[in-house]
């Protein structure tokens, strides 16, 4: 009887941006202060792009990750990204990476929306390719850049977020390593608790039916009142409380599909929102403290950059060894979650 045919992370490799931006210094931009956001959320400060593109950003996490995998860019059959911040709103991101890196023409390579569900959608996308034989090796990748729709105006908003990407070379194999079971799900009813609607105005649109020209001084006040702005808007209570309760379930239906219990997971590595959800998590699976990965003291949520970012440091730290069960889990705007459970 033939072996199981599963997709296994090979390589990791990761990239923040150079600037620091701390909570004392979004103390002078917001009516906000230090001892809030480290209490609310345990974030101390996030890296903000300011040369760097989310392009930049993803080559820059790609190439350590081939590196850290042992392999070169024409070995990689396949590009996904998760990302909500792409280069541009088209050509995708994946493309210009396949550019950047020389992965061979021809190559499938696309984005993928899910917001901070982003890079596990890609994995969960990239490991069916992978496990049906169509490509031999992937290369999966998370990248936000969220400094860009940002309201930096806004406290409830702007404190939690920060810069940055992660990535994973995902390769074929007969042995036992590789991801056991992935779930991805989505509820649009929900999609107005986190959202942004990011830019750009049809002219022909309902909205610019009458130029603001010929408007008078009242109808102008009304319409500039109803536009829209671009920027991330949040209901954060709401979100907490499904955020942990989606979580929750995902990480069981992926235990229960990979046959193993929350006793057998080494190390948990969750979206990195807010550490009181992230806790609230922990506690309902019953997992000790030591099997939790957390590092957004450092970095804030980094949205798809998030988990590929915990993992790839996670590993350098020596935090995962060859048989560990790993798990992922996030969440994010649309709504979307999703889990994974892996041995490595
Ligand atoms: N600094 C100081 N005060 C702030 C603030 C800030 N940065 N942001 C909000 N506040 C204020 C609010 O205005 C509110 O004031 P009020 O009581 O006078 O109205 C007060 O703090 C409490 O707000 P509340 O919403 O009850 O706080 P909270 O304990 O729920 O924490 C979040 C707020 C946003 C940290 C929390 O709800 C959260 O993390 N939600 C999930 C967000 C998330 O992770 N989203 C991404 C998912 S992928």
């Amino acid at each position: 009887m033939g072996q199981t045919l599963r997709a296994k992370i090979a390589g990791t490799g990761s990239y923040v941006p150079e600037k620091v931006l701390t909570n004392k210094e979004l103390e002078s931009m917001v009516d906000t202060t230090d001892e809030w956001i480290t209490t609310r959320t345990g974030i101390r400060e996030r890296r903000i792009a300011v040369s760097e593109s989310s392009t930049d950003m993803a080559v820059h996490a790609a190439e350590r990750a081939l590196k850290s995998a042992g392999v070169s860019a024409a070995d990689i059959e396949l590009v996904v990204v998760g990302t909500v911040t792409p280069e541009m709103t088209f050509p995708s991101t994946a493309c210009f990476v396949q550019s950047r890196l020389g992965i061979k023409s021809g190559v499938p390579a696309f984005d993928l929306s899910a917001a901070c569900s982003g890079f596990l959608y890609a994995l969960d996308v990239a490991e069916k390719y992978i496990v049906s034989g169509i490509v031999k090796r992937a290369l999966v990748i998370g990248v936000d850049r969220f400094s860009e729709i940002i309201d930096w105006t806004d406290r409830s908003t702007c404190v939690l977020f920060g810069d940055g990407a992660g990535a994973v070379v995902l390769s074929g194999t007969k042995g036992k390593s590789g991801i056991m079971a992935s779930n991805i799900h989505s509820d649009g009813r929900k999609w107005d608790m986190l959202y942004a609607p990011g830019k750009g105005r049809c002219p022909f649109g309902k909205e610019n039916a009458k130029k603001d020209s010929d408007k008078t001084e009242s109808a102008k006040k009304e319409s500039a009142e109803k536009e829209t702005p671009p920027y991330l808007a949040m209901s954060g209570n709401e979100t907490f409380k499904v955020a942990v309760r989606t979580m929750v379930a995902s990480i069981k239906e992926a235990l229960k599909a990979a046959k193993v219990s929350a006793d057998d997971v080494k190390l948990l590595i969750p979206h990195q929102a807010n550490q009181r959800i992230i806790e609230a998590t922990r506690q309902r699976l019953k997992l000790p403290k030591e099997r939790l990965f957390m590092n957004l003291d450092k970095y804030g949520n980094t949205s798809a950059g998030s988990i590929p970012i915990a993992l790839d440091e996670a590993y350098r730290q020596g935090r995962i060894k060859r048989g560990d069960i790993i798990l992922f889990v996030a969440f994010g705007g649309g709504l979307t979650w999703s889990s994974a459970a892996l041995r490595w």
